[in-house]
């Protein structure tokens, strides 16, 4: 049953006192919470968590605009998400080419977490292998965001951000002259079709709270006045294409990630005035290893059962999908056309599992 236009807005407070609203709700059809001696206590640190309040870091100046990738010009624009696949690439691939062979994508989103566990060292590294022998094989662009495991999953020590092993993230964007159909032109970048415009974003700096460049990326202020300046361009662009926001770490997610580490849960919950300011329709991330179709405003897509597949920790009263927690591995599809966009969750076989949910453009 396709599901027609946006539900109702989630906002911050709303959001709160709908979690607040638990426990009286715990019978409602759809919501599942934790069970046992244990569930007050865990429900109340999800509410204590889920509600705090973090501010926008102030915007910061002389930050370029992210570059534009003209990706398709056709009246519909079909798009792989699939996140967190760096133990190897392999573990969906076989999903993804069977869909890919079933009816052709235009591209792959690559939601970051490519490489476990210490992202790569170099352009050349050995690491690349994976990627070479599964997705570069589609004959596809592939459009990557760096994950935490990407930047090395840095620890501030010293005075500084220090990543693990000798992990460097430019080296994934120094590939895309190296790796067949690997398209990385810069840490945010905005790709663009005739139907949807997609910020791709470097989320790690606005989610460790970097208060300088590090890693050769940008600090905090940076990366969000980037995310900022690809919002403007697509409001510039005066027309109604789809606004897709894409970037690696979760906003709203019933996983463990939408509500751990608390400080990272809050710098990224603060990017949400922005993208309803901007109007974005859909955002879409991977982090947390499963895959979650939340609704509001925006939409909250979340694609990281690539590889590792987890439980989800208790779903949110606004899920559309999934309707149980279980750990599975797999993928989403977006079909997109000036009026319409289809989500599609596949398995790692390719099976699909559940209906895809349709929905109808918004006038802004
Ligand atoms: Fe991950
Ligand atoms: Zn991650």
């Amino acid at each position: 049953m396709p599901v027609e236009g946006f539900a109702r807005e989630i906002n911050e407070s709303s959001f709160c006192q709908a979690r607040r609203g638990t426990r009286n709700h715990r019978h409602a059809k759809g919501v599942i919470l934790p069970r046992g001696p244990l569930w007050p206590a865990a429900v109340a640190a999800i509410i204590l968590s889920a509600c705090a309040a973090t501010r926008l870091p102030p915007p910061a100046a002389g930050v370029a605009p992210p570059p534009i990738v003209e990706s398709s010009v056709g009246p519909s624009w079909r798009l792989i998400a699939v996140g967190d696949f760096g133990d190897g690439a392999a573990s969906v691939f076989a999903g993804v080419v069977r869909v890919h062979r079933e009816h052709p994508a235009d591209a792959v989103l690559i939601l970051g977490d490519n490489f476990y566990p210490c992202g790569v060292a170099t352009e050349t590294d050995p690491g690349w292998s994976s990627i070479r022998q599964t997705y570069s094989t589609l004959g596809i662009p592939l459009y990557p965001v760096l994950g935490n495991h990407d930047y090395g999953e840095p620890q501030f020590r010293e005075g500084s951000w220090q990543p693990c092993r000798n992990a460097d993230p430019s080296a994934q964007l120094r590939a895309t002259s190296l790796v067949p159909n690997w398209v990385f032109p810069a840490r945010s970048y905005l790709l663009r079709s005739g139907v949807a415009e997609v910020a791709m974003i470097d989320t790690s700096p606005i989610a460790y709270g970097f208060g300088a460049p590090a890693l050769g990326g940008d600090s905090a202020s940076q990366a969000v006045e980037r995310l900022r300046l690809a919002i403007s361009m697509m409001q510039q662009s005066g027309d109604n294409r789809w606004r897709i926001v894409a970037g690696h770490h979760t906003i709203v997610s019933s996983g463990f990630h939408g509500r751990m580490p608390s400080s990272e849960r809050g710098r990224m919950r603060a990017l949400l005035p922005l993208l309803r300011q901007g109007g974005i329709d859909l955002y879409l991330c991977g982090h947390d290893h499963d895959l979650e179709l939340v609704s509001g405003d925006p939409l909250f897509l979340v694609s990281g059962s690539g590889s590792e597949p987890r439980p989800m920790v208790a779903l949110m009263l606004r899920t559309l999908f999934p309707a149980d927690t279980r750990k599975r591995f797999g993928f989403a599809v977006l079909d997109l056309t000036a009026t319409t966009m289809s989500v599609a969750f596949y398995d790692g076989k390719g099976e699909l599992l559940a209906t895809p949910f349709v929905f109808t453009k918004r006038q802004r």
